[in-house]
């Protein structure tokens, strides 16, 4: 089974100077990583899309953005497309991220939009979706993970669904340091499986990709992507420090899932 390791860089990065010691300490770390079945994709800020897209050529890792617009273009001041994102060489982007969802308002039906037009332009989404703090202590957990997916993927083919990568980050395990249990992340896989297989049939369950995300650290690898059986981890503080985050990936590649 292919793994994937995914990297949040979110709003960090600024200036050329600083993004030049990023990518001299991420290609000393890429030459002494071995690999056979993980992949690394980075989702930088849009400023940097092009230069990552041009300095790090490799078959193990892909760049990918952190969020887009539906719209392909036209007058929408400040958004980016798309189309714009895979021009520049981007293959993923992160959409419906716990922050966009609690900074910028963003709903399930926005990022159903933005699903759309990422696969219409050949990029993999990889949508996050959790349930706060507040909303796990009233026992809604999944109710809220229910409705993120059925609005999230509303209309989409199962050849589309099955493009689409899940990555599940409790709201309250993002930037901070608690993490879930393995049981607790093996009940949401449970559940994310119960409602594909009503919207797509168990075939589709078959080819589902899901992601754990919030606050992973090499050494709690194990306990959030391995012991409960996922595909890999969307890693967000330890992304900034290559060594650190190489380190992720090499506890992912050695995990027998
Ligand atoms: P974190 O971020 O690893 O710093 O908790 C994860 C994320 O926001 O995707």
């Amino acid at each position: 089974m292919e793994k994937i390791v995914v990297g949040n860089l979110k709003m960090n990065i600024s200036s050329v100077a600083e993004r030049d010691r990023y990518f001299e300490s991420f290609k000393k770390e890429l030459k002494e990583l071995k690999v056979a079945k993980t992949q690394v994709v980075l989702c930088v800020p849009a400023v940097h899309l092009e230069s990552f897209a041009k300095k790090i050529k490799s078959k193990i890792v892909s760049i990918g953005l952190q969020n887009i617009f539906w719209e392909d273009k036209g007058s929408y001041t400040g958004e980016i497309s798309a189309v714009m994102a895979t021009n520049l060489g981007a293959q993923f982007v992160i959409i419906g991220h716990s922050e966009r969802r609690k900074y910028f308002g963003e709903t399930n039906s926005e990022n159903n939009l933005k699903i759309k037009a990422a696969l219409k332009s050949k990029l993999t989404p990889v949508y996050c979706i959790g349930e706060t703090k507040d909303e796990k202590d009233a026992g809604n957990a999944a109710q809220v993970i229910i409705e993120q997916i059925t609005e999230g993927f509303a209309d989409l083919s199962s050849t589309q669904a099955q493009k689409v990568v899940i990555a599940y980050e409790p709201v309250w395990a993002v930037g901070s340091d608690s993490i879930p249990t393995s049981d607790e992340i093996l009940e949401v896989k449970i559940l994310l499986k119960k409602i594909f297989a009503e919207m797509y049939g168990l075939p589709v369950v078959e080819k589902m990709t899901v992601l754990y995300g919030g606050s992973v650290k090499a050494e709690s690898v194990d306990q959030v992507c391995n012991q409960p059986g996922l595909n890999g981890v969307l890693v967000g503080r330890e992304s900034l420090i290559p060594r650190d985050f190489f380190k992720i990936v090499s506890a992912i590649e050695k995990g027998n899932m």
